[in-house]
């Protein structure tokens, strides 16, 4: 599995995924400030996989801080709120960042020499508890694929977008492996292309068929009967089920409602923001009109076209057939569903403590 971050010699080293699938180019980001660049400008990118490049940023930041020693705190606080500047919608860069927060907070005072160590320890334990949860999402999700199925994806929720195996690309591998996966139907994925650049990529080379289409095929191809499935990611899953992802995750849920196909999200539970009660609370990131309006510097319309950018949608939870997580499938209705996953992941962490 191609590796998407790592940790070298106090650098992140990041797989830059905007030059995906004509390069395979690694970044070493050696300050903060570069792994925030990275982050805001797509080069990494999935919920996942901005969390656990995030608190390595921050692991890096202290490991080679030179400064006054009583100052290290503040530059740790001003540090963290650098990398959540990045991106609004993704819940689990925050979710990582406090995590973080909270080792820092239970070691600088006892032990302030190696806070940065333990702090570079714990991004890497983030980094391999992702791969493992994401193969339970696979392992979970692929029971509910039956053989010979056509699956639609959108954006790209695979390994590129976690740290392996991927969550949505990871039901998908799963059922693969029991030869269950006639073929995988990737929509585009407008403006940025994480569709075309990246889900067919990562499909083609673990010889799993893929057919690209553009965004505005997808209804066609669901008519025509092709599709078994609709598997998405998320970003940030509200205490309600409603989902934000990827723009144009809607659509398709409101085009899989019209045939009548199961649409499934396939998230961790670290996606899943209990603090907001509705969908509608999701902040969604806007960005550069100039996505929409350019590719790779070539304009696709008029220079000063006025455009409106949204990255994400919120999909409402009774378009969702059932939200696929590390512990299992939440079914309806998904408050009670996810209330009572997080009961029981609590009481299964402290008889395991
Ligand atoms: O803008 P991106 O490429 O970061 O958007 C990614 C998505 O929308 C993914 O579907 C989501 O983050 C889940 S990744 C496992």
């Amino acid at each position: 599995m191609i590796k998407t971050v790592y940790f070298d010699n106090n650098a992140v080293v990041i797989l830059d995924q905007s030059q995906l699938p004509e390069k395979v180019v690694y970044e070493r980001c050696e300050t903060p400030e570069k792994v925030a660049d990275a982050i805001r400008l797509l080069k990494v990118r999935g919920a996942p996989l901005i969390g656990v490049t995030a608190a390595f940023g921050l692991a890096m930041a202290v490991n080679t801080y030179q400064g006054a020693a009583n100052q290290l705190e503040r530059y740790f606080k001003d540090t963290s709120k650098l990398l959540a500047s990045t991106r609004p919608t993704a819940v689990n860069l925050f979710w990582a960042l406090e995590r973080m927060e909270r080792v820092f907070n239970q070691f600088f005072k006892i032990n302030p020499d190696n806070i940065g160590v333990l702090l570079v320890q714990e991004a890497e334990k983030m980094y391999q508890e992702d791969n493992k949860i994401n193969e339970a999402i696979g392992e979970q999700g692929q029971k509910l694929i039956k053989s010979g199925s056509q699956i639609m994806t959108i954006c790209n929720a695979g390994a590129l977008a976690t740290c392996g195996y991927g969550t949505a690309l990871g039901v998908i591998r799963s059922a693969a492996k029991k030869n269950y996966v006639h073929r995988v139907w990737a929509c585009e994925t407008r403006p940025v292309l994480q569709g075309a650049r990246l889900t067919v990529w990562e499909l083609m080379q673990d010889k799993i068929p893929v057919t690209l289409i553009t965004d505005n095929m997808a209804g066609y191809v669901m008519g025509m009967g092709k599709i078994n499935a609709v598997i998405a990611g998320a970003d940030r899953i509200a205490a309600n089920g409603d989902t934000a992802n990827k723009i144009g995750t809607y659509s398709l849920a409101v085009l899989a409602r019209y045939h009548n196909i199961p649409f499934y999200i396939a998230a961790p539970l670290s996606t899943i923001d209990r603090s907001l009660a509705l969908g509608e609370e999701i902040p969604i990131e806007e960005r550069d009109q100039d996505e929409v309006r350019q590719f790779r510097g070539n304009y696709l319309t008029v220079a000063d076209a006025d455009v409106f950018n949204p990255a994400f949608d919120v999909t409402p939870n009774e378009l969702i057939s059932g939200i696929i997580t590390e512990k299992g499938v939440i079914e309806k209705p998904f408050a009670e569903g996810i209330k009572l996953i997080f009961t029981e992941r609590n009481r299964q962490d402290e008889i395991s403590s």
